[in-house]
């Protein structure tokens, strides 16, 4: 079988496919035979810290689906042929973060990823996949759905009514943009390119602000809430983009903060969070319990991943570089 390998080599490091020997699953354990992965700007900070040496081998990307091959002795609760994805975190299965969850997840630094022809994995760290969807489309689900999923309906309770401020249309945005629209909230969107806010606006964002254009863009979000603010921010920018969205917050209202698109370490003023009476949710993706509760809903509301592009295994170098390039609008899928 192949799988495919994070590589060092002269400074830089890509991924490279190898043979390796199918992998028998122990007690406990399923087999799947993968049919799809998705990419994550996760995976650009794994690539770039794989870039000044080490994770030499390590099996890359978080996300994939595929199906139940082989069953491992005392497996009760799935069966061969049965559609499935992997969690994020292997061992975080419901209740509250531990820390100790952190090393469990897939393509990081301690735990392979999902890029292989077979992956044997813990019974426990599975999902079924929604019915109405293909492998290819549940390849998308496991970081970017869930994460918005669990920041924006489980932690800050996003209703019906709200007003919910999204930065970009990459995988996080779209999923916040998707399950606002079915939920009934208002979308505020934010990109750096009107063609995607158009796009945006299809998929029922409300009103679009494109941040280049208007780098003052929380006065926007002011001017469309009638001076109120946005009851719901989805926090992905980092350093650049956090000042504003305290002051596009409001009274009484919530920040997801999940993204650091443009770096770490965020220091802002948070005085006008005591005055608004607001609270901020750090959010790591979710557990395997909140994947379930979102492919019921997902189910429920027929929702489907917005997909930019899919590419082959083998072009996996050329899927990531796609990545960076920030053109993509949704998900970026490989197809294994
Ligand atoms: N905490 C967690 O558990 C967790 C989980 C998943 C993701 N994340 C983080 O969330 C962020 C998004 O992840 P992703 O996988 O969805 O990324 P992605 O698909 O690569 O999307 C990135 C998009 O964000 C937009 N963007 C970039 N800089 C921006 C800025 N300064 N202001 C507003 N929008 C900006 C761009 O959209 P336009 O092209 O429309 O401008 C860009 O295409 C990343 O920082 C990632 O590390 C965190």
């Amino acid at each position: 079988m192949k799988q495919y390998h994070l590589q060092h080599a002269d400074g830089a490091s890509s991924i490279f496919e190898v043979e390796v020997p199918l992998p028998e699953p122990g007690a406990g354990e399923v087999r799947l035979r993968m049919e799809a992965s998705s990419l994550n700007y996760r995976d650009l900070l794994i690539l770039d810290a794989a870039s000044k040496g080490g994770l030499n081998g390590r099996i890359p990307l978080s996300d994939g689906a595929g199906i139940v091959e082989a069953i491992g002795d005392g497996v009760q609760n799935f069966q061969v042929g049965d559609h499935v994805a992997a969690s994020f975190f292997r061992d975080w299965l419901d209740g509250p973060f531990r820390p100790g969850y952190m090393p469990s997840a897939h393509g990081g630094a301690e735990t392979n990823g999902m890029l292989a022809e077979y992956v044997v994995l813990p019974a426990t760290a599975l999902v079924r996949a929604p019915s109405h969807l293909s492998s290819v489309e549940v390849a998308c689900l496991p970081c970017a759905a869930v994460t918005a999923w669990h920041g924006l309906v489980v932690r800050a309770g996003l209703r019906a009514g709200d007003t919910l401020l999204i930065q970009g249309t990459g995988g996080v945005g779209l999923f916040g943009l998707q399950f606002a629209q079915a939920i009934g909230a208002r979308v505020i969107l934010l990109s750096s390119s009107d063609e995607k806010l158009a796009r945006a606006r299809e998929l029922g964002a409300k009103v679009g602000i494109n941040y280049r254009t208007t780098p003052e863009w929380d006065a926007a979000v002011l001017a469309a809430t009638d001076g109120e603010g946005a009851s719901h921010i989805l926090e992905l920018g980092g350093p650049d983009t956090y000042e504003r969205s305290i002051r596009s917050v409001a009274a009484g209202g919530h920040i997801v903060q999940v993204g650091v698109l443009t770096g770490f370490g965020s220091t802002p003023d948070l005085m006008r969070l005591q005055w608004q009476n607001a609270d901020i949710h750090g959010v790591t993706v979710g557990s395997v319990a909140h994947f379930r509760a979102m492919n019921r809903f997902i189910g429920d509301h027929q929702i489907r991943p917005v997909i930019d592009r899919i590419f082959a295994a083998s072009d996996i170098n050329d899927a990531l570089a796609h990545l960076r390039s920030g053109r993509h609008f949704g998900k970026i899928v490989v197809r294994l």
